[in-house]
């Protein structure tokens, strides 16, 4: 089969990287997709083995920091395209180990534009988007919302490690003319996310009936979007935005921590046949996270203008299918809890 595009997908056993990618060899069978992901603690193949027999779809076991791998892959696969996920992606853990995210977050990117640049010819017709957080602009007060002219201001190790890839993406485009384009998305929530972050890890709690740890007093603010979502608005900007761009990405959905947690606490004593109120006992309010930043909002209007891009479904739809599909998926949670996740890889590949 000849395919009108090679798109390397990185961090695509990861929980946007899957969504995207399920979006991606569904909609486009004219395209090779090509998923090149390490596999840290936060990989895992089976988010993706409804799809990983079709013919368009391959896995590539790689690290975005090993340049002899990398460039081996543009070549085989003829590589004509780069959607760039792949990212140590939870604050706590940079607050923990600022220099895994140093080297995957930056240093990795880097490497990604690197072999990009030296593989793909000037006149050809490709794309690098870099796929990026709502967090390089730091921490709103009570008012306002970022913009793509919002001048960066992160604040954890994650955030800046992401803020630095982000330049470093710019700096190709406008130093050697690499056609890229950035998104910057506000949080995801929705299936298959590992139960490190907030919303997974309060449900698993709420089943179990364990304390559910709240930052500081509950008042940060988020804006969440459904994951589903965001792949979708990746598969418009990919397609439809103009190069050398960044565009935000959300959905106008800002949450106060406590506000949230609340209400998923109120969901679950129904679907779980609870009395109401019961979970809400779980609430443990915890030490705050070290310079925890206190809101996050986005403006994506330049999306919707330019591409007409809009959320699909509001936000307490999404969370009750989210809850569902945790609910309905008792055994992947137990997985990713107990690291037993880990052997999918060797038994569906390894074994080949
Ligand atoms: P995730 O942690 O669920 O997945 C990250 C994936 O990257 C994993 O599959 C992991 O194995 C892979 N990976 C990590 N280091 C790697 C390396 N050195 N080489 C190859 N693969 C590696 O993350 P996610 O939540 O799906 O986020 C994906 C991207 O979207 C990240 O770049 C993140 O910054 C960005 N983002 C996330 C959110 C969010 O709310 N989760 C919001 C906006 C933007
Ligand atoms: P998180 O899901 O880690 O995403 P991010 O820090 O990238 O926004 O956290 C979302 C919010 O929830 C954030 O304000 C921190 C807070 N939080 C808690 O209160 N308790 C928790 O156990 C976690 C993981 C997060």
């Amino acid at each position: 089969m000849n395919y009108s595009r090679n798109i390397l997908v990185t961090g695509g056993a990861g929980f946007i990287g899957s969504h995207l990618i399920r979006l991606l060899v569904n909609k486009y069978p004219q395209y090779r997709i090509i998923n090149l992901d390490k596999l840290t603690y936060a990989g895992n193949l089976r988010n993706l083995e409804d799809i990983e027999q079709m013919e368009n779809y391959v896995f590539v076991k790689v690290d975005i920091i090993d340049k002899d791998r990398i460039k081996a892959i543009f070549q085989e696969y003829a590589v004509s395209d780069v959607i760039h996920l792949a990212a140590e992606s939870h604050v706590d853990r940079s607050i923990e180990d600022p220099m895994e995210f140093v080297k995957t977050n930056v240093l990795g990117t880097v490497n990604l534009l690197q072999a990009a640049k030296e593989n793909w010819n000037k006149d050809g017709n490709h794309i690098f988007h870099h796929v990026s957080t709502d967090e390089v602009y730091g921490s709103l007060g009570a008012e306002g919302y970022f913009e793509e002219v919002t001048p960066y201001d992160p604040r954890s190790p994650y955030s800046a490690s992401k803020a630095s890839s982000d330049h470093f993406v710019m700096a190709f485009y406008h130093t050697y003319g690499l056609p890229i384009k950035i998104s910057n998305c506000s949080n995801n929530y929705g299936s298959h996310q590992f139960p490190e972050k907030l919303i997974p890890l309060m449900i698993n709690n709420i089943v179990h009936k364990k304390p559910l740890p709240v930052y500081g007093k509950g008042e940060n603010i988020r804006d969440w979007l459904w994951v589903v979502d965001h792949a979708s608005a990746i598969d418009a900007i990919f397609h439809e935005g103009r190069i050398g761009e960044s565009y935000n990405v959300g959905g106008l959905n800002e949450w106060t921590n406590i506000d949230l947690v609340r209400h998923l606490c109120r969901l679950m004593d129904k679907k779980l046949g609870r009395a109401d109120g019961e979970s809400e006992e779980l609430i443990t309010f915890v030490t705050d996270r070290s310079g925890h930043d206190l809101r996050y909002a986005i403006d994506a209007g330049k999306l919707e203008s330019e591409i007409g891009w809009k959320p699909s479904i509001q936000f307490e739809e999404g969370l009750e299918k989210t809850v569902d599909w945790y609910l309905e998926n008792e055994s992947w949670i137990k997985q990713v809890t107990d690291g037993s996740y880990r052997g999918y890889y060797i038994q569906m590949y390894d074994n080949r």
